[in-house]
């Protein structure tokens, strides 16, 4: 086994050295979110806290999707991916071709985009949104109808939420599409009394068998506040690990699904990122403005 003090150290001093600040999310692993970064949260977060660093390099512990996000918002930055293949299901279940095809075929009905999404798509996006502020995003836009992609349980979910047809696109989130009903069942008849929480790109079905939905920063302030005396998280492993340290005094039921992208990123290759400072994200200067604003628009509201 690789010697996490070692690693953590060399971390430590090379952030000093590169003028770097370390971005994580939620869904890494406890020695990355407790140890290392300076920076935690959900995508919303993510997307805000980047705006505000001083530092010169961004180092996003994190997917793909969210060091473009970062880059998008801090042209002037390095920012580095320590491995460029922690993708996502939901940025790779659509193209800008498939998004163009979508307006062509509803005229006039703004569409709503994910930021789990490529610079590509983004550039073709009225607004983006977070599953923090989706509903408040989609609301703002004052109409009956938009098109919501790429995560169809997301949408269909806000839809329930808010009456607002939604259009959607069969993107799903490999980590929550798994999760059943029939398995929140069980576990709440296994454990009398356990609250359960639920993240929105789960199947509507396991949304509506849940206590709560809403982000990862949603469901970490849920625990805090209402600190219950059992919780299940129905999302990526690492929350609940990340959120036993910061609770003792819950108890955790884990039904565990990893995220296999999350998980590419750990401390020898944010480690490595730093020494090298590879890899270095880039934006194609063609879709830039446009992506950005996308972005923006949805920091705005
Ligand atoms: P949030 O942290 O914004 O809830 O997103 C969850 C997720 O799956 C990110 O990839
Ligand atoms: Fe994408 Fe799901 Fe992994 Fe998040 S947890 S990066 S939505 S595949």
């Amino acid at each position: 086994a690789r010697n996490y003090a070692d690693d953590i150290a060399a971390i430590l001093r090379l952030k000093q050295e590169r003028n770097a600040v370390i971005l994580a999310h939620n869904y890494q692993t406890p020695e990355i979110f407790h140890c290392i970064s300076d920076i935690r949260g959900d995508s919303l977060a993510l997307a805000r806290e980047a705006q505000r660093t001083e530092e010169r390099v961004i180092v996003m512990a994190g997917v793909h999707f969210m060091a473009e996000t970062a880059k998008l918002m801090n042209p002037d930055k390095t920012v580095l991916i320590p491995d460029s293949r922690a993708g996502c299901s939901l940025a790779e279940s659509i193209t800008a071709e498939n998004v163009r095809a979508l307006k062509a075929a509803y005229p006039g009905v703004p569409v709503v985009t994910y930021v789990n999404s490529s610079v590509a798509v983004k550039a073709e996006t009225d607004i983006c949104c977070t599953s923090g502020n989706a509903r408040k995003i989609v609301e703002s836009l004052g109409v009956s109808r938009v098109i919501m992609i790429p995560d169809e349980f997301l949408a269909r979910n806000i839809q329930k939420e808010t009456g607002i047809e939604m259009i959607t696109w069969p993107g799903h989130c490999e980590v929550h599409e798994r999760f059943t009903p029939l398995e929140i069942r069980q576990y709440r008849r296994m454990h009398p009394g356990v609250v359960v929480l639920a993240h929105p790109e789960c199947p509507p079905e396991v949304v509506a068998e849940a206590d709560y939905s809403g982000s990862t920063a949603g469901m970490m302030e849920f625990v805090a506040v209402q600190q219950p005396r059992k919780v299940l998280l129905v999302t990526e492993c690492s929350m609940s690990d990340n959120l036993a340290a910061l609770n003792p005094a819950v108890e955790f039921v884990r039904p565990c699904n990893l995220c296999p992208h999350m998980k590419r990123i750990t401390l020898a290759s944010i480690r490595h990122a730093l020494e090298t400072m590879q890899e270095e994200v880039t934006i194609p200067e063609a879709l830039f403005a446009r992506a950005r604003l996308s972005v923006e628009r949805m920091l705005a509201v």
